[in-house]
This record gives structure tokens, sequence and C-alpha cells, in this order.
């Protein structure tokens, strides 16, 4: 049986330990790390979860016992299936109680022999294990929205998706890290006053009266926020800090809907990819953005992504046969992976971004295409699970 770990330790050398340890053991390895050991780690572990629900975790308690079993507590609270194995220099029963008592299946002195690392993953694979109920968190889904080439219509799909949402009465807030287009606010003809850069300044006093009371709310109900509209507040907004603002929404939103534009090497923009749930690789019918779909899908598998959370979504979709359009079967062929869904090209889109509303917004004008939209929405919210995508149908 594959063996899928947690790794939770501030010590560089005891994650390495365990890295090392797992070297000569087919089947298993290490899918997260988490150096940050502290309060809201149940957060990352319950996404984490969502995608490895068999994952088991090393917990190491040895730099703040006492921290670690509270945090390790909750982390316990949030996903009470997860085996764990706590770890610590101590070895005495108050110890090792006090870690069972705090959720711990099992207990490693250390230093950590080689033997006793070994048993100690001999005992988790035969431990009756339920796999963590994926998507039973009440925290909020993270969507978030990645093109493969530029102008393939990301922030389009993004925007409209969070309208939808919020149409549909959940809480959703759209967040726009495409530093240099700043393009939500502009297609919802929004000019925020207060942006990331303020999130960034009062995270440590952020609630949702102060948020809600800063940022701006699209007339269809989500919130909005974004970059600062001039370059060069960049720097003000770091990974860490992302990290602590997507734990605020995710405990207190339904839904966050990200444009991620299309970098993969911005540290903010990967922090994001890992607290999504689900990631949409934008790509039109284009050879050039299939080629670069192909490399995002290998480096986002290389960052520990699923497939089945990776979801191929083609923009401007036709079923035209034209030497210089990709068919369905070449991007599924070239990609190695269905294609999640399509969506129609329409004029209406290019307009809708002219008045700055959503198309989502006026359902008349365009029929076929918010039919199309809001399909694709019931699907990539498990409304309507097992209906084909136009796209897929098209094969
Ligand atoms: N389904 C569609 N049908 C017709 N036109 C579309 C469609 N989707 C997007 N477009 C058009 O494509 C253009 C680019 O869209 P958008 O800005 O959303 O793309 P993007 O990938 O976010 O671009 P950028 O790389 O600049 O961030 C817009 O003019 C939009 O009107
Ligand atoms: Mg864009």
């Amino acid at each position: 049986m594959a063996i899928t770990l947690l790794v939770a330790s501030s010590d560089e050398h005891f994650r390495e330990l365990v890295r090392d340890n797992l070297l000569n053991m087919q089947n298993a390895k290490v899918v997260a790390e988490y150096p940050d050991v502290s309060g809201n780690l149940y957060i990352r572990v319950l996404q984490d979860l969502e995608r490895h629900p068999e994952a088991a975790m090393f917990f190491d308690l040895a730099s703040d016992p006492d921290g670690g079993l509270k945090t390790l507590e909750r982390v316990k609270q949030a996903a009470p299936d997860m085996y764990v194995v706590a770890s610590n220099y101590a070895g005495d029963g108050e110890s090792v109680l006090a870690a069972v008592r705090a959720g711990a299946n099992d207990y490693l002195v250390q230093p950590v022999k080689r033997i006793e690392f070994r048993d100690a993953i001999t005992r988790l694979e035969h431990a009756p294990r339920r796999a963590a109920a994926a998507g039973a968190s009440k925290l909020g889904k993270v969507f978030t929205f990645l093109g493969a080439k530029g102008g393939v219509g990301t922030t389009t799909l993004a925007v409209n998706f969070a309208g939808v949402l919020a149409q549909r009465k959940q809480r959703t807030v759209l967040l726009d890290l495409d530093w240099s287009a700043n393009d939500c606010a502009m297609q919802l003809g929004a000019a925020p006053q207060y942006t990331l850069h303020e999130v960034g300044e009062n995270l440590t006093r952020l609630d949702q009266a102060l948020f809600e009371g800063f940022v701006t709310r699209d007339p269809l109900g989500f919130f909005l926020v974004g970059p600062p509209d001039s370059l060069d507040q960049r720097a003000y907004f770091s990974e860490p800090m992302f990290r602590e603002f997507s734990t605020f929404l995710i405990e207190k939103y339904d839904s966050v809907v990200i444009d991620a534009g299309r970098s993969l090497t911005d540290e903010v923009t990967l922090g994001a990819l890992h607290s999504s749930s689900t990631i949409f690789l934008v790509v039109d019918q284009q050879f050039p953005s299939i080629r670069n779909a192909q490399r995002y899908l290998a480096a986002l598998v290389r960052l520990g992504f699923s497939q089945d959370q990776l979801k191929v979504l083609v923009n401007r979709y036709q079923k035209r046969g034209s030497p210089d359009y990709a068919t369905l079967e070449q991007i599924q062929q070239t990609l190695n992976q269905k294609v999640f869904y399509g969506i129609p090209p329409s004029p209406h889109v290019l307009n809708s971004i002219n008045r700055a509303r959503p198309f989502v917004a006026d359902r008349q004008s365009a029929p076929e295409l918010d039919r199309a939209f809001r399909t694709f929405v019931d699907r990539a919210t498990g409304v309507k699970k097992d209906e084909a995508a136009p796209a897929a149908k098209a094969s």
C-alpha cells in the first residue's frame, strides 16, 4: 500500500530525517512539509488531506512541546481520522501520554533510530485507517484560475465564476493576484481604494468587519481584493502574509476565487496554488498555449498536485477543423489528460468587458454562453458531477 506522509517540524534535520528514512522504502513519500508549526496548521493539513486523504502525519514536538501539543490537538480535532506519529526527545510516560491525549496514534523517541522508524512505518501500514473524508471540512474552497498563456481568458473566467457563486448566495471573495494587470477591477468597473497592500498592513487586526469595510463589494455580492494600481508596491505583500490572509479567507468565506495570471514563479502565486482546492488551467486551441499547458501541468505535478485537482479549461472552444487550431483530441493527447470543460466563444464577452460588468450579470443577452458557463460552475462545484462537458461530448 502506498504511504503518503505530512511532516510537521520546524527543525530541518527532522524533516530531512523522515525523507532520508523513506528513501529505500518503495511506495512511501512525503507530500507536504510544514516548517511553520503554529495554530493555523490544521487549515493547511485539511487542504492537503483533500488531495491526499490517506496521508498520515509525523509531528515533531521537540522545538516547542507545549505549543506543539496544542497545535496537534487542533489538527486532530479537524482531522480525527488521520494517523499521527508524534515525536520528541522525552520518552517518559508522562510525555508519551500527553502526546496520546493530544491525539497521537504512535510515538517515536528522538534521536530516531532507523529501525525504530521502520517499525513505526510498519505499524502505520497495519493500522486500520479511514481516509479523511474529502470535502467534509467546513472550510471555504479555493478555486484558482491560471492561464497557460496571456490573453486566453483567465481573468474573464475568474470574474464570472465569482459572479455565479455570489448569485448562488455563496459568500465569495475574488482575489486578483495578477499584480501587473489588475484586470479584475477593470472588468468589474471598480476602482478599489484599498488593496492587498492595506490587507498586508492590517493583517494582525484583520477581522471580517474590517475586511468587508475596506474592500470593494461588487453589485453581484462578492468581495474583490487585488493589487494596488501602481506597480511599485508589490513588495509589501509577501508569501507569509498571503498564508495568513488565505487562512482568514477560507475560515470566513465559502469560496475564494483567484485570478493567478500566468506566473508559476511568483512566491505569492505559488502560495495561492498550494492553498487551492482546484486549479483551472486555462488554455485556448492555439498550439503555443497547449504547449505551455504541458509544461505547466508537469511543473504542477512536480509540486505535488494530483491530476484530479488540475482541471484543463479550453476557452473559446470550437469544434472546428482548422490546421491552426488543436482539436479536443489533440489537446487531450498532448496533455495526457481529459479536458474538464470547453467554454464557447461569444462576442458578448468583449461586449460585457467594455461595459465593465460580468456577462453572467445579464443572463438574457447571451443565453447560450450563460448556460454553458453555469454548467461549468455546476461541474466545478460538484452540483452536477456526472454531466458530461460540452467539450468532452464533442469528442
Ligand atoms: N469565451 C470567450 N469568447 C470571446 N472572447 C473571449 C472569451 N473569453 C475571453 N475573451 C476575450 O479575450 C480577451 C482576453 O481576456 P482576459 O483578459 O480575460 O484574458 P487573460 O488570460 O486574463 O489575459 P491577460 O494575459 O492579459 O491577463 C478579452 O478581450 C475577452 O473579451
Ligand atoms: Mg488576466
